[in-house]
């Protein structure tokens, strides 16, 4: 699937929001395991996910992982191996790649796509483009 392919599938859907998590872990390989979390008060819940299993990590405080990292800068993270991050909250033993995308609406911070891949470093710029321009497309359908 190309980017345009995936933006316009999302932008078109009835629930964009649902719709992300499917087009982005159908249509790219690289994407193991795709996940949205909204910003409740100073956590991030787990909303629509896909995957081949839970996460035990449904609840994040803002700051904390990678995932608290990006809510608290508003900046997307790239992490290429897991395991050299300190940071990291392990979800996946076959996690190596990590990239979190801040969804912000009128300036502030509201969830963030969170992308984990089988693959070392599986994540640049073209996916960060990518999906900086898919979490502006959801943002206002994040409750
Ligand atoms: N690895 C994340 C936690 C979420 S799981 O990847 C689904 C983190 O370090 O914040």
């Amino acid at each position: 699937m190309t980017h345009d392919e995936a933006l316009e599938a999302i932008r078109g859907a009835d629930d964009p929001v649902a719709a992300a998590v499917e087009v982005l872990e159908r249509g790219f390989e690289h994407y193991s395991w795709v996940g949205i979390y909204l910003v409740e008060g100073d956590d991030l819940v787990l909303g629509p996910w896909r995957g081949p299993e839970a996460t035990e990590h449904t609840r994040i405080p803002v700051g904390q992982g990678v995932c608290g990292a990006a809510a608290a800068s508003g900046l997307t993270e790239i992490v290429d191996d897991v395991n050299a991050d300190p940071r990291y909250l392990a979800c996946f033993p076959s996690t190596r790649s990590e990239i979190v995308v801040p969804i912000a609406l009128d300036g502030r911070v509201v969830g963030e796509i969170d992308i984990d891949s089988d693959r070392p470093a599986a994540f640049g710029d073209e996916d960060r483009e990518f999906l900086e321009q898919v979490a502006a497309s959801i943002a206002p359908h994040c409750p």
